[in-house]
C-alpha cells in the first residue's frame, strides 16, 4: 500500500464541524462498529483500551459496555469530536478523550492492551506502517481490532459518475483489504477475524446521499466542489441508481480485522 499525502488539518476541520450532526447521520458507521464488537474474541478483558479515530464515540461506548472492567481513552485528530465525548461524558469517570494523530507513537495512551478503531482508517496516510505502531505497542496477548472502510467502497457513486463524466470518481483513496491481514501477521499478530462486510446507508435521494457525508464530516480535502451543472449531472446518474424501493444506496465495504499479539 503506498502512503497518501492527507491534509490532517483539514479531515480535522471537517470532522470537528460535523461533531454535531455526526451520530444522526452515521447510520452505516454504528453498524459497523456493532460487527467489529462482535468479532471480538469471548476470553478476552482489557484492562486499557486505546479508540483511536473515536470521533463521536460511537465504539468507544460499545467497547465500555462490553468489557465493564476496562478503562478507555479516545484519540481523535478532531477537536470538535473529543469535545463532544467529553461533554457527554461517554464512559464517565473510566473514559477520558483527547486530540491526537492516531498515526503517531505519542499519541498512543502508556499501557493500553487492545488498539481499536472504527471507520478512521481510511483517513490514515500510511495504515500498514501504522498497524505495525500499534502491534509493537501492544503486550504479549494484546489485541488489534480494526474496521476500516476498503476500496470498492461506494459502487454507486463510482457508477454514477462514471456514467456522467467518464472517468473514475475522485474520492478518498481505500485502503486495499488484501494484504491488512498479512501487515499484522508480519508484526507477530495471530489472526483472530478478518472478514469482509457490506452495510448500507439509504436515502431518499442523491442529494440527501451525497449530504451525508457532509453531515458526518467526510470531506475529501483538496477535492474541488463540482459546479452546478456537473452537480446536477451527478445527482441524476446517482438518481438513476435508486433501489427496488425507492431509496439510493450507498454500499459502505469494510474490513473487520482483529489480531492478538504473539
Ligand atoms: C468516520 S469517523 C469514525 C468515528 C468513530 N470511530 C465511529 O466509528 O463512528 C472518522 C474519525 O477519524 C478521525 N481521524 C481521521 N484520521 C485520524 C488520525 N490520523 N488520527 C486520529 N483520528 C483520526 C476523524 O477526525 C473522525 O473523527
Amino acid at each position: 500500500m503506498t502512503p497518501a499525502a492527507i491534509d490532517k488539518d483539514a479531515v480535522a476541520r471537517n470532522f470537528s464541524v460535523a461533531a454535531g450532526s455526526y451520530d444522526g447521520w452515521a447510520t452505516a458507521q454504528a453498524g459497523i462498529a456493532d460487527a467489529l464488537v462482535r468479532r471480538l474474541p469471548g476470553d478476552f478483558v482489557p484492562a486499557l483500551i486505546a479508540d483511536l479515530g473515536c470521533g463521536t464515540g460511537l465504539l468507544s461506548g460499545r467497547l465500555l459496555a462490553r468489557y465493564p472492567s476496562a478503562s478507555l481513552v479516545g484519540v481523535d485528530l478532531a477537536g470538535g469530536m473529543v469535545e463532544s465525548c467529553r461533554k457527554r461524558r461517554i464512559g464517565g469517570a473510566r473514559a477520558s478523550f483527547r486530540t491526537g494523530d492516531a498515526e503517531d507513537p505519542a499519541a498512543l495512551p502508556d499501557g493500553a492492551d487492545m488498539a481499536a478503531s472504527s471507520c478512521a482508517a481510511q483517513w490514515f496516510s500510511d495504515l500498514s506502517k501504522t498497524l505495525r505502531m500499534w502491534a509493537a505497542s501492544l503486550p504479549a496477548g494484546g489485541l488489534i481490532a480494526l474496521a476500516t472502510l476498503v476500496r470498492g467502497t461506494f459502487p454507486e457513486l463510482a457508477a454514477a459518475h462514471l456514467e456522467a463524466f467518464g472517468t473514475p470518481f475522485p474520492g478518498l483513496d481505500f485502503p486495499d483489504a488484501d494484504g491488512l491481514a498479512g501487515t499484522l501477521r508480519e508484526a507477530g499478530m495471530r489472526i483472530y477475524a478478518a472478514d469482509a462486510i457490506e452495510l448500507s446507508s439509504v436515502h431518499p435521494n442523491a442529494r440527501e446521499a451525497l449530504r451525508s457525508f457532509r453531515k458526518i464530516g467526510a470531506r475529501v480535502p483538496g477535492r474541488r466542489p463540482l459546479g452546478h451543472h456537473d452537480m446536477r449531472m451527478l445527482l441524476a446518474a446517482l438518481d438513476r441508481r435508486r433501489n427496488a424501493d425507492g431509496m439510493v444506496a450507498l454500499t459502505h465495504r469494510a474490513l473487520v480485522l482483529v489480531g492478538i499479539n504473539g
